[in-house]
């Protein structure tokens, strides 16, 4: 049976690449009656330094951001990884079966530990090791992520494999990354060649998922572009990086195809096109900020929904975590 899983990380602030590459997506694939489970990875958070305050706000706020997004906490489960101890108790076994050498491979710990990885933590490198055991935990089927996630979903896939094979069992599904969409790699509006990221130095790099509509509008306008009206044909856009960059978000904020969206805008200079991305992407997101400023109001009520979700979570992760540890040999 399929099941759907996917995470997203409390490290502070939602953009628009978390909004079109993950949470839109869930929202609008709720009704296909596919059991789905979303977590608000706190653990892979603190694979670089959170502060303790922030961390428990930035955990309500990503909360708030899938509720305010349309994701509805009685159709699927939503819960913080924390609270449901399994998902380190099968990361362990997982960092046994992993090898050394797919971690190392991995671009995002190569990114992020840069130069400096002497100085990084352990936590850090094993990272994928406890995003696999996220998923299969779940024996989920459907992960759908943005593109930036595909490496993960993979050796998330090699991993189940190995499991399978060393035990000599079929107990993991071979998990498919789902990315699909306009939207599944957003760039940065400074430099088409870079994502759309919260690490980012430039705020201008980003839009916010709180951000007001001025600071929308206004980020918009600054965005970088080459001095050409846009082409007349999608197929125009292919050395364009900031251009397509703008008409992707344009195409998956209005729910069209690039195809339909140059119909439209095809052959109009940034000075028009612009306006009316700034326009749709502030109707779009003022919805969506102001219902996660209100969700914010009530703490507690986040802490409930997260609460009962973690107890949903649990009792489907419970009895594969102990049939795992079953066939690995764990005295019971
Ligand atoms: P994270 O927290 O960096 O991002 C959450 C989701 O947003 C997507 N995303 C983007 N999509 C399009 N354009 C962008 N610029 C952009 N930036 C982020 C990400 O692809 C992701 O889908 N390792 C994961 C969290 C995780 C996870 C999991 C995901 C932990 N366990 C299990 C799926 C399944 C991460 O750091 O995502």
């Amino acid at each position: 049976t399929p099941r759907v899983f996917s995470g997203i990380q409390p490290s502070g602030g939602l953009t628009l690449g978390n909004y079109l590459g993950a949470l839109k997506r869930f929202a609008d694939s709720q009704n296909s009656g596919v059991e789905s489970i979303y977590c608000m990875v706190d653990m892979h958070a603190i694979t670089v330094w959170q502060e303790p305050e922030k961390l428990k706000r930035a955990t309500r706020e990503l909360c708030a951001g899938f509720i305010a997004s349309g994701v509805d906490p009685e159709k699927s489960v939503l819960f913080n990884q924390s609270q449901v101890p399994e998902h380190a108790q099968l990361a362990w076994i997982f960092n046994c079966v992993a090898r050394m050498g797919w971690m190392k491979r991995m671009t995002q710990w190569k990114d992020k530990a840069g130069k400096n990885a002497e100085q990084a933590s352990l936590g850090l490198f094993a990272y994928p090791a406890l995003m696999a055991a996220d998923i299969l935990l779940y024996h989920a089927t459907h992960v759908p992520v943005g593109e930036d996630q595909k490496q993960h979903v993979e050796l998330t896939r090699d991993i189940a494999a190995k499991f399978n094979h060393d035990y000599g069992v079929e107990f993991f599904p071979i998990t498919e990354p789902v990315i699909e969409g306009a939207a599944t790699r957003v760039m940065s509006l400074r430099d088409g060649s870079k994502k759309m990221s919260k690490s980012d130095p430039s705020d201008m790099s980003r839009i916010n998922m709180t951000d007001d509509a001025d600071t929308i509008a206004a980020k918009i306008r600054k965005a970088r572009t080459d001095p050409e009206p846009l082409p007349s044909e999608a197929a125009g856009l292919s050395d364009r990086a900031e251009a397509r960059n703008l008409v992707n978000i344009y195409a998956a904020l209005s729910e069209q195809s690039v195809d339909a969206v140059m119909a439209e805008v095809g052959g109009k200079p940034f000075s028009e096109f612009k306006p009316m991305l700034a326009e749709l992407a502030v109707a779009k997101l003022s919805p969506v900020s102001s219902e996660m400023a209100r969700l914010m109001e009530e703490p507690a009520e986040i802490d409930a929904i997260l609460n009962r979700g973690s107890e949903r979570a649990r009792e489907i992760a419970a009895p594969i975590l102990a049939k795992t540890y079953e066939i690995v040999g764990m005295v019971r």
